[in-house]
């Protein structure tokens, strides 16, 4: 009681200082009352959560891929006609849903993406000039959105240094020519303890689109699985902050120290009248399946890298693998060993496919696909996956090529001229030198050309940043001073046979083992 009675003549204090300034701040005693003085409005039709969305806007909308997208709130902005929006979404839906909708009726003037891979429409109307597209590491995408809510203007990023990113001149806009009407601006470098960083600047919104699990009737709101990834960060960037949720309940429902986002973020609420939570991407495994497969070993170039790859795993590791080679490898690692399995969508503690009734449209990894969890995971934001990338905390990061530099430059992402799908959280997951990035790829390109060169011709995903190389053929260490040393050969080659499938020159260890493959 003393307490309280101080406290409340220290808010007293307060108001009484600022009525000085001339802002009185009436009714103090909201602070101990249970009566609903609501700072976040609650609504019924999501129109009316929105309509007042002008032309023009930024608008923030959470989700990645189709797992806790607004399904409602952009239903409703289908229906009052806004446009020339500026969204900031980490994808743009697929055609026939999420944003793909707004980008369909021609709502939408930019979008602020890392990855746009799997809507047509959308390559259609960038290519032709009539949208706008910047598009931005996923990890940078997230730190601006969280810098944005967090009263930070700026902040340094290893992600992206020596790329495109940095140098600046990526298309933004095309002109109905092809040629490119605005250009990504570079960005400022510098140097901190001899690494490179460049300055990012924080995005904020005028509105958040926002999708979540439930909010107790305070504001209060929490999210499922892994359908947090952006919508977190968003809540926290924009004037106004609008979720839909699928369920509100009573204060005390969840617990205060459960809460995702405080109330304080929220601004306007509304239970969603109906979800379809579309699966952009169902994997399923049969019943008795998991068990790692075993075909005749070298049958199959595909086959032969995974199970090398599979080698790269050690007991108690983190490790962050790319949906292809890298992913299929886990599936070799040994009953005896636990390797923890993040996904930069927001999960640590990846399990296998789920059976055909476990399937969750709310728990998928980064390729879209559906996964379940193990016993000792954990669900986090976009912001927060990527803290962890980026601060060097996963040990191994393995993924795919296109190129690789002598000296461990790496491009995966673009192909000028062609389709730029975005980079997604590849220039992140490589900007730690704290983790180990292996590369897994066939050695040659179509029609023999090098993929492994002195200089890599195609636009970096990062720079110096490859420690090792596992094609079908071998396997190289990468050094990014020294370059390319020969570790393993295939059975039946000889050091001259990469030699000519490689494009630069390479050392071969003193040491050179066969190619070693996992026991099955
Ligand atoms: C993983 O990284 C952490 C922190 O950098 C380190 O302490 C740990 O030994 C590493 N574990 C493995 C298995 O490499
Ligand atoms: C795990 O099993 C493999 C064989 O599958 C064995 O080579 C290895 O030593 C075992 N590791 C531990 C930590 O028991």
């Amino acid at each position: 009681m003393a307490a309280l009675k101080l406290l409340s003549s220290a808010l007293r204090l307060g108001a009484a200082a600022r009525s000085s300034r001339g802002a009185l701040h009436k009714g103090c005693v909201c602070y101990f009352s249970v009566s609903t003085r609501h700072h976040t409005k609650f609504y019924t039709d999501p129109v009316d959560a929105v309509k007042d969305i002008p032309n023009g806007a930024t608008l923030l909308v959470g989700g990645f891929g189709l797992c806790g997208i607004p399904e409602n709130l952009i239903g409703a902005l289908l229906k009052t006609g806004v446009k020339d929006l500026t969204a900031v979404s980490n994808n743009a839906g697929v055609d026939n849903f999420g944003l793909g909708l707004l980008l369909r009726s021609k709502q939408i003037k930019r979008m602020i993406s890392s990855y746009v891979g799997e809507n047509a429409e959308f390559e259609r109307q960038f290519l032709s000039g009539e949208l706008e597209v910047e598009l931005t590491p996923q990890g940078t995408l997230a730190e601006r959105i969280r810098a944005g809510g967090a009263g930070v203007p700026a902040f340094y990023t290893s992600t992206g240094y020596g790329t495109l990113v940095q140098e600046g001149g990526s298309p933004i806009k095309y002109n109905k020519d092809g040629s490119v009407a605005i250009a990504s601006k570079p960005r400022e470098v510098r140097e901190f303890n001899g690494q490179h960083f460049i300055l990012e600047e924080a995005i904020t919104g005028d509105f958040a689109l926002v999708k979540a699990w439930k909010a107790d009737r305070a504001g209060n709101v929490i999210f499922r699985k892994s359908a947090r990834n952006f919508n977190l960060p968003m809540c926290k960037a924009a004037g106004t902050t609008v979720v839909e949720v699928e369920e509100i309940v009573d204060i005390g429902s969840f617990a205060p120290e459960d809460i995702h986002i405080p109330k304080i973020y929220v601004h306007r609420l509304i239970k969603g009248e109906k979800y379809e939570k579309r699966i952009e991407r169902l994997s399923l495994r049969k019943e008795g399946d998991g068990k790692a497969k075993s075909g005749k070993p070298g049958e199959d170039v595909r086959e032969r890298i995974i199970k090398r790859a599979a080698l790269e795993f050690e007991d108690g590791m983190y490790a962050n693998l790319g949906i292809g080679i890298p992913l299929l490898a886990s599936n070799f690692i040994s009953p005896n060993m636990t390797v923890h399995l993040q996904s930069e969508n927001g999960v640590l503690g990846l399990g296998p496919y789920p059976l055909k009734d476990e399937a969750d449209a709310d728990l998928i990894n980064a390729g879209k696909e559906t996964v379940t969890v193990l016993p000792g995971a954990s669900f986090f934001s976009s912001d927060e996956s990527f803290a962890m990338i980026r601060g060097g905390h996963v040990n191994l990061t393995m993924l795919g090529a296109m190129q690789v530099s002598k000296y461990g430059d790496l491009a995966n992402w673009m192909i000028p001229g062609k389709m730029v799908k975005g980079m997604g959280g590849a220039m992140d997951l490589v900007s730690s030198s704290k983790t180990k990035v292996v590369v897994t790829m066939e050695h040659s390109a179509k029609g023999n050309a090098h993929k492994i060169m002195e200089k890599c011709t195609l636009p970096l995903t990062g720079k110096q940043c490859v420690n090792r190389i596992i094609t079908e053929k071998g396997v190289f260490d990468v050094d990014k001073k020294n370059g390319l040393t020969l570790i393993e050969l295939w059975e039946g080659l000889t050091v001259d046979d990469i030699k000519k499938s490689t494009g630069c020159d390479f050392a071969v260890s003193p040491n050179l083992m066969p190619m070693q493959q996992i026991s099955t």
